[in-house]
């Protein structure tokens, strides 16, 4: 159709980079083209933390869960939402900030998320390839220590970002007719149409393995969601003054 909707559907996470550096200049780039996004009411509540200190790139391959790409990536910023500056402001004003509300972290977690795709497809425009590390938040605590974030800032995710020294097929995603619904919601012939798009995902699996896996998307929802899913992350936000109200 045009170049933009080609780029975007031919995203695919890259998880093995070259030694070729991106150069601060162009990073700076990506940075401002994360700023462009919408932000819920103009809160502007994205931090980046660029870590360029290789013993804490080394920790955090731990603290994500063992994932090496975080230590070989050109770049690896922490993505934060950030309400601490807005307490700044509201000092700036001699205002009492109600901090602590469900909604607060709403908007700044949307902010960071939007931020962060715009980081990611301005990157990918120049041929730098990169994938997101949530497993930061096994260690949520750790990592928030090591980067020293205030109260009122969380890291929401990672972001490996690099040139690319693999080049992966793109991921079939869910039919249209799934996530797309006209006037109303209503999932009748979702069922059907995920069995048929499991099979799409295992096709995918067995030729990117060499037919050593081959797990249908639904199999490995029904697995992942039988699990906890990292059950620290509700006291870690209180603690840290989101989500209290
Ligand atoms: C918020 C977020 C967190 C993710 N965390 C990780 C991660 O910790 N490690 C990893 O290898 N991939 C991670 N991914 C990448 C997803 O696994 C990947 O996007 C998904 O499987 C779809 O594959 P694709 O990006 O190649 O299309 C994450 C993606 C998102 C959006």
């Amino acid at each position: 159709m045009n170049e933009v909707i080609t780029l975007l559907q031919s995203h695919r996470s890259v998880r093995k980079f070259t030694d070729q550096t991106i150069p601060q200049t162009v990073l700076e780039e990506l940075i401002k083209c994360g700023q462009a996004a919408a932000t819920s009411s103009f809160i502007q509540a994205c931090t980046v933390i660029q870590v360029e200190d290789k013993n804490k790139r080394k920790l955090l391959v731990d603290l994500a869960g063992g994932q090496p790409y975080v230590e070989h990536a050109s770049r690896f910023l922490v993505f934060c939402a950030d309400m601490n500056r807005h307490k700044l402001v509201c000092d700036m004003h001699n205002s009492k900030m109600e901090a602590g509300y469900t909604e607060q972290f709403i908007t700044a977690t949307v902010d960071v998320a939007l931020f962060a795709q715009n980081v990611l497809t301005a990157a990918q425009s120049l041929g730098i390839e990169g994938v997101y590390i949530g497993g930061i938040r096994n260690n949520i605590a750790e990592v928030s220590d090591l980067l020293e974030l205030p109260k009122l800032v969380y890291p929401v995710f990672g972001m490996c970002l690099g040139y690319p020294a693999q080049d992966p097929e793109t991921k079939p995603r869910l039919p249209l007719s799934v996530v797309l619904k006209t006037d109303h919601y209503q999932d009748d012939n979702d069922t059907t149409a995920i069995s048929e798009y499991d099979e799409q995902v295992r096709e995918y699996y067995r030729s990117r393995t060499n037919g050593k896996k081959e797990t249908a998307w639904s199999e490995k929802i029904a697995d992942m969601l039988v699990k906890e899913a990292r059950p620290h992350m509700n006291p870690y936000l209180k603690d840290r003054g989101f989500i209290l109200k």
